[in-house]
């Protein structure tokens, strides 16, 4: 799955945000890398305070990216092309240009007053201790026109839905079909696990100051979204649902999964925060795998995305790290998440005060993709993001033949893994690490593949000599395991 950030993937008229035809305009580059699914960031008419993650109309396209026909011939012409297309909905809140928050806030007794969240004040102050996300403040707004609080996990401008009240659940159900009844092959569902919400004044010391996001974790959560989850079901063929359950504990995620009956994926953010080291991956492997297996839940796994610094600039530009963490991704078990640019190695930009536009700091992993070598790397105006360091030599014009670079890497791991069922379906056993090696088995029925990565800065030897070598991240010398290197053997049992 390839996760476009529309903004900063392809511009097609010059404005300096990308946009669907710039999208519809790659989509042969995608066929050629390989990858099955595109999800798309959000699209929808937004005053973009949170760039899309405020939807101000859940059924149509901000013009800043085209329009709704734009949508219908990429989709189609992704179908065309064997690529399915994703959505990212947005159903835990909704900017405050909404009209249904726009109406809400009117009066006390407005028709939408109740599809949000309004509390009185609590001794002078906000409802709970509640703290919004990017922020040290609350996550309440006093609202001076009827005297009351709303609540907002994210932005002053993005205030959460009422998920208990079932007209908003219709509602949002209404938007969803819209998009399905258009073809789209599933959703990314934004924070789902905050949908629920159990508004209590929580006093704990160590509450204090902490966002709630990593921390709402509710029952009610899971009715909703197996009523989503009905919903997908309604429609022919396979309609996916993957939700952010941004929990970093795999056992509270894989609730997140129901009796078959929730979400089909769920993101896995733990190896966001656990840094290069080859203990850390054995562990959070064998913990996610613990999680899941018992309830025939299949995995995800991500190395970066749009609110986090990539992976290259994570591993501190080591170039043999950022290959083996690529390889590693795209042969664990489990559906591969790669955030456009990637497969490039690029790396954050650095942005400019001046030149800084997201409240939540994350605008250096969103720069532009880098298509050409030239100055302008292939946008046609000026971009709303600076270009990262090394945009020329990172580029897909520079990397595209050069059978060592990076996207061909990618590329050839993509290729194995469509080739190789062991890579594909198959199971992932003996996850083992020594300290400075990770290695795992995936198998199917006479077929092992085993996964070797070096995370440490030491050439390995006696490793893999007898074994057959189909893919590795450098030059690889029989018998040896470089610094840095990953390598996928065939092993013959
Ligand atoms: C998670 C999204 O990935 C992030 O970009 C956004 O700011 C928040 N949810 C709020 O919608």
């Amino acid at each position: 799955m390839y996760q476009i950030y529309p903004r900063s993937f392809r511009d097609s008229d010059g404005d300096g945000v990308g946009d669907l035809r710039g999208v519809r305009a790659q989509l042969s580059y995608l066929s050629w890398l390989g990858v099955d699914a595109l999800w798309l960031s959000p699209i929808f008419p937004s005053p973009m305070r949170d760039f899309g993650y405020d939807v101000a109309d859940f059924v149509g396209v901000d013009a800043v990216f085209g329009s709704l026909e734009d949508f219908d011939d990429l989709v189609g012409a992704a179908h065309e092309v064997g690529l399915r297309v994703v959505l990212d909905w947005v159903p835990n809140h909704t900017s405050i240009d909404h009209p249904w928050f726009v109406e809400a806030r009117r009066s006390r007794s407005s028709e939408h007053r109740d599809w949000y969240l309004w509390r009185d004040g609590v001794a002078g102050g906000p409802p709970n201790n509640w703290v919004r996300a990017w922020s040290d403040q609350p996550a309440w707004t006093w609202d001076d026109e009827t005297d009351q609080y709303y609540l907002h996990c994210f932005l002053p401008s993005q205030p959460d839905l009422n998920w208990e009240n079932v007209r908003v659940r219709g509602a949002m159900h209404q938007t969803l079909r819209f998009w399905l009844d258009r073809g789209v092959d599933g959703i990314r569902m934004d924070v789902v696990h905050l949908l629920g919400k159990e508004l209590t004044v929580d006093d704990a010391e160590e509450l204090r100051m902490l966002s709630h996001v990593p921390l709402n974790d509710v029952a009610s959560t899971h009715g909703y979204l197996r009523e989503i989850r009905a919903v997908l079901d309604d429609y022919d063929g396979d309609r996916v649902s993957i939700g952010e359950v941004y929990l970093l504990d795999p056992d509270r995620v894989a609730d997140y999964y129901g009796d078959g009956d929730e979400l089909h994926l769920s993101f896995n953010f733990a190896p966001l925060h656990i840094g290069w080291r080859a203990d850390a991956w054995r562990d959070v492997i064998v913990r996610t795998q613990a999680a899941l297996e018992p309830r025939d839940a299949w995995p995800t796994w991500v190395l970066s995305n749009h609110d986090t610094p990539r992976i290259a600039t994570r591993l501190h530009g080591d170039e043999q790290r950022v290959r083996s963490a690529m390889v590693l991704l795209l042969s664990l078990r489990g559906t591969p998440f790669l955030f456009a640019g990637e497969e490039l190695g690029l790396e954050d930009a650095v942005i400019p005060e001046a030149r800084v536009v997201d409240p939540g700091g994350r605008d250096g992993c969103r720069a532009p993709i880098p298509w050409t070598i030239a100055l302008d790397h292939g946008w046609p105006g000026v971009p709303w993001l600076p270009f990262a360091e090394y945009a020329g030599r990172r580029s897909v014009e520079a990397q595209r033949d050069d059978g060592d670079s990076m996207l061909s890497l990618t590329r050839r791991v993509i290729e194995l893994r469509r080739t190789r069922t062991a890579l594909r379906h198959g199971t992932m056993e003996n996850v083992q690490s020594d300290g400075r090696v990770l290695s795992f088995d995936r198998m199917v029925s006479g077929e092992r593949l085993r996964v070797t990565v070096n995370f440490s800065r030491e050439e390995i030897t006696g490793l893999q000599s007898d074994d057959h070598v189909l893919l590795s991240s450098r030059r690889h010398r029989g018998g040896l395991l470089a610094a840095g290197e990953a390598v996928i053997c065939e092993v013959k049992s």
